[in-house]
């Protein structure tokens, strides 16, 4: 009896550790739709590996206030990722925080970037509906 009671709190305590994936939240909240998969004459936002240059420190305030890593508020300028950060990813954990950024920094390459936005064509090939 007791040897399960174990093997369960092993379990359970396996589950737990594994925390939230970095990689389904940074596509759940929009990081890579925004970043790789729109062309940049809607939204032009930098390739996500400019987050190779961010501390975790740094990327938690651009997470919670829209503020990057030299110091720009972003929110005060009007910018759409002052918005959302302010709107949406002031809502992360300090955990999701951490788990994005480790997503960002080992899990995400410059192919992986690359084979994202070669769906933009297909994404946006038809012409802006006419009113
Ligand atoms: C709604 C679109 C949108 C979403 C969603 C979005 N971004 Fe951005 N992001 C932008 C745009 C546009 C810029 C450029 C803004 C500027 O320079 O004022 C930007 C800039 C950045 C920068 C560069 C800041 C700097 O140092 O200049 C980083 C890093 C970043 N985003 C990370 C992320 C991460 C991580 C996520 C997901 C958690 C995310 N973004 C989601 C649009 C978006």
């Amino acid at each position: 009896m007791l040897k399960v009671i174990g093997g369960l709190a092993f379990l359970y305590a396996g589950v737990v550790s594994a925390g939230p994936s970095g990689e389904r939240l940074a596509y759940l909240v929009g990081c890579i739709n925004c970043h790789h998969q729109t062309p940049k004459e809607i939204i032009n936002a930098p390739p996500l590996a400019i987050v190779q240059a961010y501390s975790l420190p740094e990327f938690k305030k651009l997470m919670k206030v829209g503020v990057t890593r030299v110091g720009r508020d972003m929110l005060a300028q009007s910018s759409i990722m002052g918005i959302v950060a302010k709107e949406q990813f002031s809502h992360f954990t300090d955990e999701e925080v951490a788990a994005v950024y480790n997503y960002l920094r080992t899990g995400w390459t410059a192919e992986r970037a690359a084979k994202e936005e070669t769906k933009i064509p297909s994404l946006y090939k038809a012409e802006p509906e006419k009113k």
